[in-house]
């Protein structure tokens, strides 16, 4: 599909979102004054808080985060990238502003081992009392971890597809890359009819879902379908996809997809959808460059601390809540870890200077 074909057909989709839902309650029916979500959101941002350290590692970004911050403590899981290639590292720290002198653990010396993994999403998965690290190594995989405090425990991979690529991502893939999954499960009760969703991107304006039951994760992962796509401009949703139940929400705030995506002058920045089911249609909520989830528009930094990046690209809400659901809430202030890079900075991607940083919502 092509320019204004394209468009019409989303406009129908967007339109149907919002009004072609007759199981549930007309939006004239929601109390929406009750959803935490803002229409549009603004943030004060860090200076860069971690990077590669000065070891015999040589990484040139620290990449991607996924966090969770459980009694206090802040526990970040993130791609380790040079030119030669990408892995992942574990660090955790209590003070935000000392995040920067935590060690390192690198996640190629547990049983998860080396070569390429990149992109994890932590969360416990609570009826198999584990952790889940899932990440890409070419297929979706997983590794598990009875104790997040311990990085050496994390098992050797296991992936979502056994078979390889699904068709539908081969088939509408083009030159971009299988990227950024991420699970995200619902709340019904009986574990038989709960369904665990796997999310993914693929650099070329699709975002993917598979799903299978909460009594089979992670095994049964069914053939992806596309939960939304862009055929008109593929840096407008580009990949970096997190996906919440928003806590207290309901009719069609209960979740919220953000994505990653291109400014016009090339930078990054995130866009936002929600919906009243994770299989659900999504409906732009804060979904422009001008009026942003996260990016250059509605960041400003701290006093003192200078504009270092002009992008804000793959990151994570600080989840409070770890479990299966990736329920967050959103009436308090959040905190979302992100990776930005120095506008000037002047190399092949893989070797970019991605420092993270945190940026924090400032609420009217
Ligand atoms: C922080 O990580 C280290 C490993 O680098 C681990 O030994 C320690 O227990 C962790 N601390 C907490 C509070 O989880
Ligand atoms: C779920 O399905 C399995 C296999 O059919 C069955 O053994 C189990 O009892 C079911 N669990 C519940 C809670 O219904």
């Amino acid at each position: 599909m092509r320019s204004s074909a394209a468009l019409a057909a989303l406009a129908a989709l967007w339109a149907g979102a919002v009004t072609a839902m007759p199981a549930l309650p007309r939006s004239s029916d929601v109390d929406t004054s009750s959803n935490p979500l803002p229409s549009s959101f603004k943030w004060v941002s860090t200076g860069p808080l971690v990077g590669p350290k000065a070891d015999d590692r040589n990484i040139a970004g620290i990449k991607d985060p996924t966090v969770v911050k459980i009694d206090g403590t802040y526990h970040v899981f993130a791609s380790t990238a040079k030119s030669e290639g990408y892995n992942m590292v574990y660090f955790n720290f209590t003070d935000l502003y000392s995040a920067g002198s935590a060690p390192f653990y690198y996640l190629d010396q547990a049983p998860l081992g080396y070569g390429y993994r990149a992109a994890p999403q932590v969360f416990y998965f609570e009826p198999h009392k584990l952790w889940y690290l899932v990440y890409q190594n070419g297929n979706a995989a997983y590794s598990t971890n009875p104790d997040i405090s311990d990085p050496s425990k994390w098992t050797a991979p296991e992936v979502f597809y056994p078979n390889g690529m699904p068709k539908i991502i081969e088939d509408n893939i083009g030159d971009g890359y299988w990227v950024d999954m991420w699970v995200v499960c619902d709340e019904e009760e009986d574990p038989n009819k709960s369904l665990c969703h796997l999310f993914s991107s693929d650099d070329n304006g699709h975002l993917y879902r598979s799903e299978t039951t909460r009594a089979q994760f992670p095994r049964g992962m069914s053939q992806p379908v596309m939960a939304l796509r862009d055929d008109e401009n593929k840096y407008a949703l580009w990949e970096a996809a997190c996906i919440y139940r928003v806590k207290g929400a309901t009719g069609n705030q209960k979740y919220i997809l953000i994505v990653e995506a291109f400014t016009a002058d090339g930078h990054r920045y995130f866009r936002s959808w929600t919906s009243s089911s994770i299989d659900g249609e999504w409906i732009p909520l804060a979904d422009t460059e001008a009026n942003p989830f996260a990016g250059e528009r509605n960041v400003v930094f701290e006093e003192g601390v200078e504009k270092w990046t002009r992008s804000i690209s793959h990151g994570e809400v600080v989840r409070t809540e770890p479990d299966q659901t990736l329920t967050v809430d959103f009436s308090v202030p959040l905190e979302f870890m992100y990776q930005g890079v120095d506008p000037n900075a002047q190399t092949e991607y893989n070797a970019l200077p991605w420092r993270l940083a945190m940026i924090k919502q400032l609420r009217d």
